[in-house]
């Protein structure tokens, strides 16, 4: 089979380095890929966002498989163009997608439903939105969230009422999210412990990945601000047969259902974001698409033929077999580009990637990587990631961050605490 694989971050990597070792991968293509990925496809260099070049080259190389990774072509309705052309392609449409690019209308469709999720309240002025921080209705801190797409930023979690107006304004008066913030949701803050649950759906079946626990912030000790994740680890630690259970028929398997009966059959990768409350599980937001970086962790621990995974979905007819997992423990550490996920620079040259790649066992994904006669530099915030998988979660950490000196750029920063896994806040 002829793939294309659409997106450029460690996600795509991990994804490619998976499908390029099924025996149906015959010719591999990355749009518009990273410098990482260059090593084991062929890059093409399109955007991708540009659908009709997309679904153009497709028709041009007979892809037999395209796969989408990043939410912004999926909610712009990549899968709706492709299949008006007959193409195959993995992902949801623009309406299942729907679920990802608006919190509005994913908080509005849990209430309708009763799917478990913290108390909320739209607003579409600032006046509005002032009103009820006001009201007294919630309280501190209280998480005020952007409607539309924002890169896993248009998260703000607010301590006081100063901070909260403060992010009302940046949010909707000054637009730091552009037409994201037209409207924003205005939510409790749940306590708890994070857990990434993502299934496999073909809109009717289910089979979920293995959990997984992100690290959103950007600075040890979960401070500072969120990011679109500096690490993550495989299995959650905290994932029990019954806590399991109670998401799949609680929340997932209603989630499918019920956008399923609302005309919107979601076919891809579903990803409930949740918290793990003292009243059980909760929703957070939902994705629709991979996480990036929980798939270089999952992706690490996959044994089944993803392309066969994929190919499934994409036929309705999701795998009847159970999928295979490595019962060991995977860890991802994120390199980062000083100053993210606020602005930083491109283009720093990365030293010692070819000394860590010779660690035994040691993956490194690149994120936001060029290759430029044969050296590589970093282009976007998160830059590299470097991952294992080892028996233990212990083992599996050390090996990263006793390998993590051999790499260097200016400005580089990670997360010393990835998988120091603590109490519940
Ligand atoms: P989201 O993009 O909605 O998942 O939010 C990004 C991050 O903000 C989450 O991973 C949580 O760490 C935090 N967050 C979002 N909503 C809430 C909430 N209601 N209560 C506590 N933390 C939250
Ligand atoms: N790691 C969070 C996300 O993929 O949205």
């Amino acid at each position: 089979m002829k793939i294309l694989l659409v997106g450029s971050g460690g996600r795509e990597h991990a994804l490619a380095w998976k499908i390029v070792q099924s025996p149906h991968c015959e010719k591999l293509y990355c749009a518009p890929g990273n410098g990482g990925m260059a090593q084991i496809a062929e890059v093409v260099p399109i955007e991708d966002t540009n659908i009709s070049l997309l679904a153009r080259f497709a028709e041009e190389k007979k892809i037999d498989l395209t796969v989408v990774g990043p939410e912004a072509p999926l909610a712009l309705g990549i899968v709706d163009e492709f299949e008006r052309r007959g193409l195959k392609i993995y992902g949801p449409n623009k309406k299942a997608a729907e679920i990802e690019k608006s919190k509005v209308f994913a908080k509005e469709f849990m209430a309708r439903h009763r799917i478990p999720t913290g108390n909320f309240r739209v607003a579409s002025t600032p006046e509005e939105a002032l009103k009820i921080l006001n009201s007294g209705e919630f309280e501190f801190p209280v998480v005020i969230k952007a409607d539309g797409l924002a890169a896993g930023k248009g998260v703000m979690i607010c301590s006081n009422i100063k901070r909260a107006e403060d992010a009302i304004n940046e949010i909707m008066v000054r637009k730091k999210f552009g037409p994201a913030g037209d409207r924003v949701v205005i939510e409790e803050y749940l306590q708890g412990r994070e857990m990434s649950f993502i299934v496999f759906t073909d809109g009717a079946r289910v089979q979920p990945l293995v959990t997984t626990m992100d690290h959103k912030a950007a600075y040890d000790g979960d401070k500072g601000p969120n990011t679109g994740g500096m690490g993550a680890i495989s299995p959650s630690p905290f994932i029990t047969e019954k806590l399991f259970t109670q998401i799949m028929e609680t929340i997932i398997f209603p989630t499918i259902t019920r956008l399923l009966e609302e005309g919107r059959r979601f076919k891809g990768t579903l990803y409930a974001g949740l918290m793990i409350t003292a009243d059980g599980p909760k929703v957070l937001e939902y994705n629709c698409r991979f996480g990036d970086p929980e798939t270089q962790v999952q992706m690490l621990r996959l044994e089944s033929d993803l392309v066969e995974i994929l190919m499934s979905v994409v036929n309705e007819d999701l795998l009847k077999e159970e999928i295979k997992w490595s019962s060991k423990t995977a860890g991802c550490v994120v390199l980062a580009s000083a100053g993210y996920p606020g602005s930083y620079e491109k283009g720093k040259l990365i030293r010692g990637l070819e000394e860590a790649e010779k660690v035994p066992g040691l993956v490194i994904f690149h994120a936001g990587t060029s290759l430029v006669n044969g050296q590589y530099y970093t282009n976007g915030g998160r830059v590299l990631n470097v991952c294992t998988s080892e028996e233990t979660l212990q083992q599996t950490m050390k090996k990263i961050y006793d390998s993590i000196p051999l790499i260097n750029f200016e400005g580089m920063f990670y997360r010393k605490d990835i998988g120091a896994v603590k109490e519940a806040k």
